[in-house]
């Protein structure tokens, strides 16, 4: 369905915004983002994933959704008017919109977030990259024990992808990181912290 049509259909209530994440791990993202204050998340599309962070997150914190949306032939960005409504709809804690890429994003804002960033989920480009990228601008401004969750950074039977480039740059680079400890994988998605107390 062209993104056009699919907008049309999401208007009238007939089609869903779209997500690639599992249920699984949308619930391994909400528990390890809940009652956190400063988080981001890198590649918003349509906005599931916000929505579910944004809910579990706490009340007074706030969630940078970063996502450059191009716009497309009719000089409109459909998937960012689907996000904005349904992350709109959650009625908790603040959203920062950042219409960057997530290296642009990470330099806008790095002096800023520098230690504080509690929280990160990097969904973006996934090139090997893109993802080598938002790793260098982002893995820098975690706070003690904060939290870094990978989407696409392994390979799984149903869904095989292991020649993408965000699952060799997490193998061959991010994996091999001593800063940061493996504590959950939930289908493609990895999740590492950082020593320290919160
Ligand atoms: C896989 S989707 C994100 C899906 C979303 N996290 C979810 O599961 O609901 C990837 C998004 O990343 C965005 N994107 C592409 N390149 C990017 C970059 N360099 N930095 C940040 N976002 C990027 C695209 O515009 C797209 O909306």
């Amino acid at each position: 369905m062209s993104v056009f049509k699919h907008f049309l259909k999401w208007q009238l209530g007939l089609a869903q915004a779209q997500t690639q994440t599992t249920v699984a791990e949308r619930d391994c993202l909400a528990v390890h983002a809940a009652g956190r204050n400063v988080l981001a998340e890198i590649g918003v599309w349509h906005g599931v994933t916000t929505c579910r962070l944004r809910a579990v997150m706490a009340a007074t914190g706030v969630l940078y959704a970063v996502d450059p949306y191009p716009v497309g032939r009719l000089g409109v960005s459909f998937q960012r008017r689907i996000a904005a409504s349904e992350v709109g709809r959650v009625q908790n804690g603040r959203v920062e919109w950042v219409r960057k890429t997530g290296a642009a994003a990470a330099r806008a804002l790095s002096a800023q977030l520098a230690g504080k960033l509690e929280f990160i989920f990097i969904d973006g480009d996934h090139s090997y990259n893109g993802l080598r990228e938002d790793w260098e601008g982002w893995a820098g401004l975690v706070a003690p024990a904060g939290l870094v969750a990978l989407h696409d950074s392994r390979s799984t039977p149903t869904r095989p992808i292991e020649a993408a480039g965000s699952v060799r740059y997490t193998q061959e680079v991010i994996l091999k990181d001593l800063r940061f400890t493996e504590i959950a994988v939930v289908d493609s998605l990895t999740v590492l912290q950082l020593p320290g107390e919160s």
